[in-house]
């Protein structure tokens, strides 16, 4: 399908409560939830990590902010995320690659990422979405290693590869 043509769900759900976004995430504590994934994924300064799902950019920009060394692109189908993501990133003089586009088709070489993080995303993808995401996510990851659900469960070594957590683009 067309890019233009694809719908997706926004990150609060509706393109009009996108402002509360942010403010809901800080409510709800979600930096904590994006400081744990960091540690879980091990980084290591040259590396090059992919966000999908980055939203308005909030662990995109905290693992930029926490390894200034790291090479950090944040993809998100949603333009709107992506400016609120641009301007915070601006905001905090940290400099990040923010893509548009979907996690099911990602427009970059294979093996061109150490790590690839989602948080708070997966859910807003449709079964078939998720299934050809992964595909898509070993490709360009430095792992050809699928986390099967009870590695991701244990935490073991794969799910510091692929962490977790549908608007037609304009
Ligand atoms: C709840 S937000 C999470 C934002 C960010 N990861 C965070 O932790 O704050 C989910 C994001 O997934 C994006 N999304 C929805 N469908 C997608 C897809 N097919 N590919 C990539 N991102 C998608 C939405 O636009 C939204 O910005």
């Amino acid at each position: 399908m067309p890019r233009a043509q694809r719908t997706y769900i926004p990150a609060a759900g509706h393109d009009w409560l996108l402002p509360f976004y942010d403010p809901f995430v800080k409510l709800m504590r979600g930096a904590l939830a994006h400081r744990q994934l960091i540690d879980q994924a091990h980084l290591q300064p040259g590396q090059r990590i992919l966000e999908i799902g980055c939203g308005t950019g909030n662990l995109t920009i905290l693992v930029k902010t926490l390894y200034p060394a790291i090479e950090v692109v944040g993809l998100d189908p949603d333009p709107k995320a992506l400016d609120r993501a641009r301007r915070k990133a601006d905001r905090q003089r940290v400099s990040v690659e923010l893509d548009r586009g979907f996690s099911d088709e990602l427009q970059y070489p294979d093996v061109s990422f150490d790590r690839v993080l989602s948080a708070f995303m997966f859910h807003h993808l449709k079964r078939d979405e998720k299934k050809q995401s992964l595909h898509e996510i070993t490709a360009r990851a430095q792992t050809r290693r699928l986390p099967t659900p009870a590695r991701l469960w244990r935490g073991t070594r794969p799910f510091r590869r692929f962490s977790r957590s549908p608007t037609s683009p304009k």
